[in-house]
């Protein structure tokens, strides 16, 4: 009898169901009754407090076109996972005690960046693991491409194409804030796809000056209004020579609710512009899968079915060349994929006349 457990952890996005239902399916595919399938409760939280159940092969239907996570999910920090708290308890050893506790032969850990940094301390620790790529950012390292990402961009292109309506009627400037704290992936691809004239992302310090130039020129062309879309964690020239102390001093200093607001603020003192602001947040993470990430999860989940057959633990799968293959979660932790500034998308945008505000 195979034992596998399954558990989501970080933020949550679309095509987390349909990446779960795909391992199972899967594995009831390949083991028949011979596995027991096992749900932990909020990621990493549930491993650490013992919290799961035996999942009914019927759980896994009729998900697939939902968003979120049946499992439930929440933010255990990486940092914190060694560090015994005030309730005294030892995280690692709790995690691998429930691990035995339910037997398992496998744990299927489906996550971000900070969740494969955990997921490859348990590998190191002797637990059998196996990990599927989840993030909106679509900024993990060792795949082309994370499940989430595309659902979210089709929710963030959308807003921008409904912003450029307004924006235009009124002859106004919008900035729009879209999620990505650390790579500017989902900002860059929904400014391109949604037709934004400015793109502001992490990799790409930006200047005042050059984004009031573009929007200088625009006026004098005759386009009155401009879409300037910014990453979460868009940051500007000055901030990027800083060292990380003073960028940490600068930010928690700063009065604006987000970068979007000090951007939108910034331009309109420059130009006189009337600037609005749009966030559209947490949004980009709801709601139902698109259809490729339906597809991809799904690919993804069997595949880790196949690794789970095979006993072949300690793998991420990804995405490499069009190829879904078993990536080693050492290679994998730690480490964040941003986006390259020569990269073809980049070069594209640029050849299009968009900005990057540099
Ligand atoms: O990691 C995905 C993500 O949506 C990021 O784009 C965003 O910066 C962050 O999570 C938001 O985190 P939280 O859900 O904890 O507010």
């Amino acid at each position: 009898m195979k034992r596998v457990g399954l558990l989501t952890s970080g933020g949550d996005c679309q095509g987390l169901n349909p990446a779960i239902r795909g391992v199972a399916k899967a594995l009831y595919d390949t083991f028949g009754k011979d596995v027991l399938i096992f749900g932990i409760k909020d990621g990493y939280r549930g491993l650490i407090d013992g919290e799961y159940e035996l999942l009914k092969k019927s759980a896994f239907s009729g998900i697939l076109t939902m968003g979120g996570t049946i499992l439930g999910t929440s933010r255990q920090p990486f940092k914190q996972m060694k560090v015994i708290g005030e309730d005294g308890v030892d995280k690692v050893k709790a995690m691998k005690k429930t691990y035995d506790e339910i037997g398992l032969d496998c744990l299927v850990i489906l996550g971000g960046n900070g969740t494969h940094k955990t997921a490859n301390l348990l590998s190191e620790e002797g637990l059998n693991i196996v990990t599927l790529p989840k993030t909106i950012d679509n900024d993990l390292w060792g795949t082309d491409i994370t499940f989430g990402f595309y659902s979210a961009l089709d929710v963030a292109t959308e807003v921008i194409d409904r912003l450029h309506t307004t924006a235009t009627s009124h002859g106004r400037i919008f900035v729009v804030e879209i999620m990505g704290h650390k790579a500017g992936w989902l900002n860059l691809y929904a400014g391109l796809a949604g037709g934004a004239d400015i793109i502001l992302i992490p990799e790409i310090p930006y200047s005042i000056d050059k984004i009031t130039e573009v929007i200088d020129k625009r006026t004098r062309d005759g386009k009155l209004f401009s879409i300037v879309a910014v990453a979460e964690g868009a940051i500007s020239l000055e901030e990027s020579k800083m060292s990380k102390k003073e960028f940490k001093a600068a930010r928690a200093a700063m009065t604006h609710s987000s970068i979007a607001y000090r951007v939108a603020d910034d331009i309109a003192k420059v130009t006189g512009h009337d600037v609005r602001v749009t966030v559209p947040g947490h949004i980009q993470r709801g709601g139902s899968p698109s259809a490729y990430d339906r597809v991809l999860s799904t690919m993804f989940g069997t595949k880790a079915a196949e690794l789970i057959r095979d006993e072949k633990y300690g793998y991420m799968v990804g995405m490499k060349n069009n190829e879904v293959v078993p990536v080693p979660l050492s290679e994998v932790a730690g480490k964040l994929k941003c986006v390259p500034e020569d990269s073809q998308v980049i070069l594209s945008a640029k050849s299009i006349g968009i900005s990057f505000g540099n």
